[in-house]
């Protein structure tokens, strides 16, 4: 039986604790689809998360001596992800002190001046420069040139952004994919940083090992988006994930200090651009699709009649934007996926003020018009308390909401 998706606290600590994330699901749901596809799957299979986020999926599938591809357009998610890599542990333990001599020596000797007025906002001027200086340090130091996302290196970035988080003194709102900005008034000497970079980088050393065997599966990620991914046709043989959710949740911007120093502006805007579920608008589109299915068009021609401001001029293009990129993401899966080969998707249904967005059934619906032979609900959760409930305001529209999160399965 496939087991629920939510999160149990055991999995809010340890590498689940690293990034500033919240929408992972459960690795006991991963572990139980593992198990009813495990006829299905050898040693060469390959298990695909399109939306890999904080990387579960790639975590539970190198547990079970599984190989996984994660695949996720936000550049610090995909480098957290990859970090959580078994391959590097041997060489983490045997190599990392001098490597971080080095690294440290770099980045303290450096007298480089690096145009960081994009961070302004958020950090002090004389902090983000040694921040940055460390980063091209690591670079520097570690560069090697993959088209994945390279694990070793993932690594000590992720150490960064989790200290960065750490001495910047952020701390989180109510609303945890909104990025709350501190007065930038941080002041502290490189030794400063240099501690707190050693201490969190033997913790999450020890978090790693904790979690991983000797026998375990390869986990590569790619920084990509899962409309066009680098994956070659029919060779997925497994697909775990979860689809961005539809709740005016936008994963760049509760990402948005790590993303401004990993790439600064521009690319921060082209991820958010890219990100499907983002809040900005990106395209004018207003009408939907007829391969989206009915349910789909149903919802957007209640949205384009309804009365409230705004509906017609932010909102329908903001979900049509959802909806495109999810159907673009469904082709894609369908390119990569082997024939007879299943894909879960966790998904939860979601409400524009009075009118239901039922987004398990639109993803069936629109799975079935691309040419999957089945898509079927195989769980449904009703839950207590979803991101939907942080705007109050919605509640207004309807009392008796119910939000559900179901498990459908998709075959080729
Ligand atoms: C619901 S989360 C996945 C959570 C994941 N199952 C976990 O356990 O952490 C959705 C992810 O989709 C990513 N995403 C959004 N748009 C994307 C796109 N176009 N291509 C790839 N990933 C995207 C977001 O950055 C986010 O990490």
């Amino acid at each position: 039986m496939i087991s629920s998706a939510k999160r149990t606290a055991y999995e809010k600590g340890s590498v689940h604790s690293w990034h500033p994330y919240y929408a992972g699901y459960s690795e006991f749901f991963v572990d139980s689809v593992l198990k009813i596809e495990s006829g299905r799957l050898t040693q060469n299979s390959i298990i695909l998360d399109p939306w890999v986020g904080s990387g579960t999926t790639g975590v539970v599938c190198q547990k079970n001596g599984l190989n996984c591809v994660g695949i996720d357009v936000n550049s610090s998610m995909a480098i957290f992800s990859a970090s959580k890599s078994s391959k590097i542990l041997p060489k983490l333990k045997s190599e990392s002190t001098s490597i971080l001599n080095r690294i440290f020596a770099r980045a303290k000797k450096s007298r480089k001046v690096y145009d960081t007025s994009h961070l302004d906002e958020i950090m002090s001027s004389s902090f983000t420069l040694k921040m940055t200086r460390l980063l091209v340090a690591i670079e520097d130091e570690l560069h090697t040139e993959t088209l994945r996302v390279e694990p070793f290196i993932s690594f000590f970035k992720s150490v960064l952004l989790v200290s960065n988080r750490q001495l910047m003194g952020y701390k989180s709102g109510s609303n945890p994919t909104w990025f709350k900005k501190t007065p930038p008034t941080q002041c502290l000497p490189f030794a400063t940083i240099e501690k707190v970079y050693r201490q969190n980088f033997d913790s999450m050393l020890y978090d790693l090992e904790e979690i991983f065997s000797l026998n375990t599966g390869s986990f590569s990620v790619y920084e990509s988006s899962s409309v066009s991914t680098p994956v070659a046709d029919n060779s997925v043989d497994l697909v775990i994930t979860s689809p961005p959710y539809l709740t005016r949740i936008d994963y760049a911007v509760s990402t948005q200090v790590e993303l401004l120093l990993l790439g600064g502006a521009k690319k921060y805007r082209s991820i958010r651009e890219n990100t499907i579920g983002t809040t900005t608008i990106f395209s004018q589109r207003k009408c939907g699709d007829r391969s989206w299915g009915k349910l789909c068009n149903e919802v957007i021609s209640a949205i384009n009649s309804h009365s409230s401001y705004s509906s017609q001029d932010y909102y329908i293009k903001n979900k049509i934007q959802y909806f495109d990129g999810s159907y673009q993401s469904l082709l894609e899966l369908y390119r990569v996926m082997k024939v007879e080969a299943n894909a879960y998707l966790v998904i939860q249904n979601s409400y524009y003020k009075e009118i239901p967005i039922p987004l398990p059934e639109i993803y069936m619906q629109m799975a079935k018009a691309i040419g999957f032979s089945e898509a079927v609900c195989e769980r449904r959760d009703i839950l207590k308390s979803t991101m939907a409930h942080i705007n109050v305001k919605s509640k207004r529209y309807e009392k008796n909401k119910i939000y559900y999160e179901d498990v459908i399965r998709l075959k080729k």
